[in-house]
């Protein structure tokens, strides 16, 4: 198993280029199930964990993927066994995105239910909602969706979500674009990730309108063919780079992000003092001598991002007063505060709220990452504990951040990867 070891104390400087985005790259990739019409050659798709997974999935069941130098080749032509089997669907819920595809080429598909995860569980009642309004039938049993579309084709139909989902926002527009007639879709989530996700669908030959809105129109079409895309850049990662310049006093740039994706955050980076400059494609932080405790509230785009949460409360342990992080997305997401508090912080925990006071001086020692965003909360904090801090199970830093030690290294950060073995 792999550890992060990080000698806390030194400010970044110097300038960074963010990866492609994790969470555009999973539904693109479960897209190209949707044809089997030639080859896609997907690029700027990040070497992470959760795209070996997610490959691995479209390999069960018959697609030919090529990965080399962040681009990915992928043939589905072969692709006929529609059944995702719970020992690839547990290793990662967003797998739950071959459902619409799978339903909307062959007709049939048969899903291992997602497992939760460590900030509680996550449903996936919206995803079936909508296949059911585009006319599938839907049984589940020992654990599996087995999905049929009456008639061996979807309809075009109103799908109206209660709230805000990506994912399932994602698996119907999958499921529309090859349905019979016109979908409409009302509170369709609006994250970049989704409006990249249109643009590739359309790119393909799919009629999507309204993207970028929350209100969606797709006029399903009888064939798509493969195409080549170039995704688009982890607003996430940027983030959290942005924060490790602002966490360490440092003044960093990241290129690559296109800064309209992280508004909300940008401006938050602002009003906790720190000076932002941007150009299309970068953010250039630098941190003030002290930082502004500054509440957020994570709710959906454009809104402070939940996935920004557990790094927002890290940086706030050095911010001077006390500052409230609601998350009104995911309510137990705040496995991280424990692991922070062992550090020397003072934060407590209210429902759905972390009140953090600050200023702590944090001080270095060994930390459990439990989920991908609190392992990086975890990273950003031994950046500016005294001493040695040891972040364990990098595995799951590992899902959502490509060569994240050597991009902090770049920056001057004394950060190293090291093996080594748990106490049984
Ligand atoms: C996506 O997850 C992201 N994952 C998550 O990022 C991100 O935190 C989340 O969106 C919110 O922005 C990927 O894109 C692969 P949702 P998703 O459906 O699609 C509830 C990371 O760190 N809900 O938008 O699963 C749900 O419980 C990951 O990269 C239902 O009730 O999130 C949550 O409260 C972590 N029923 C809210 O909606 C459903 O059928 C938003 O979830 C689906 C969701």
């Amino acid at each position: 198993m792999d550890k992060l070891v990080i000698q806390g104390g030194r400010r970044l400087s110097g300038s960074v280029t963010a990866s492609g985005s994790k969470n555009s790259s999973l539904p693109i990739i479960a897209a190209t199930l949707l044809t089997g019409n030639g080859t896609f050659v997907l690029n700027n798709i990040p070497d992470l964990q959760d795209i070996k997974t997610f490959t691995q999935l479209l390999n069960h069941l018959g697609a030919e993927t090529r990965f080399a130098g962040n681009t990915m080749e992928i043939s589905t032509s072969n692709v006929k066994n529609v059944q995702a089997p719970y020992e690839l669907v547990k290793k990662m819920r967003a797998s739950i995105y071959v459902l619409g595809p799978m339903l909307a080429r062959f007709g049939t598909a048969r899903v291992s239910l997602p497992g939760g995860c460590a900030f509680g569980p996550r449903p996936i009642d919206l995803h079936l909602m909508a296949m059911e309004k585009l006319g599938a039938k839907i049984t589940i049993e020992t654990g599996y969706i087995d999905a049929t579309a009456e008639g061996g084709k979807l309809r075009g139909a109103h799908i109206d979500f209660p709230i805000s989902s990506v994912g399932a926002t994602g698996n119907a527009l999958m499921a529309a674009v090859l349905a019979e007639g016109t979908t409409t879709i009302g509170n369709a989530a609006m994250e970049p990730e989704i409006e990249t996700l249109s643009l590739f669908l359309n790119a393909m030959g799919a009629d999507i309108r309204g993207i970028g809105t929350t209100e969606l129109e797709i006029h399903g079409v009888d064939t798509l063919k493969a195409t080549e895309f170039d995704n688009i850049f982890d607003r996430i990662e940027a983030g959290t780079l942005l924060a490790a310049a602002a966490i360490t006093g440092g003044e960093v740039t990241v290129n690559g992000v296109i800064p309209e994706q992280l508004k909300s955050v940008l401006k938050k980076f602002v009003q906790a003092g720190c000076s932002v400059q941007t150009t299309g494609n970068s953010v250039t932080l630098k941190s003030p001598e002290t930082l502004i405790p500054t509440d957020v509230t994570a709710k959906p785009y454009p809104s402070f991002p939940t996935d920004m949460q557990a790094q927002w409360i890290a940086l706030m342990t050095r911010a001077k007063g006390t500052s409230h992080i609601t998350d009104k997305i995911y309510h137990e997401r705040f496995n991280h505060i424990p692991e922070l508090n062992r550090l020397g912080a003072h934060i407590e925990i209210r429902k759905n709220q972390a009140v953090v006071h600050g200023p702590r001086s944090l001080s270095g020692t060994k930390v459990m990452s439990t989920d991908l965003r609190a392992s990086a909360s975890l990273v950003l904090a031994g950046l500016v504990a005294e001493g040695t801090t040891e972040v364990l199970r990098v595995y799951h830093l590992d899902r959502g951040y490509e060569k994240i030690e050597a991009k902090l290294q770049s920056l001057g950060a004394d950060i190293r990867r090291e093996q080594y073995k748990e106490f049984e």
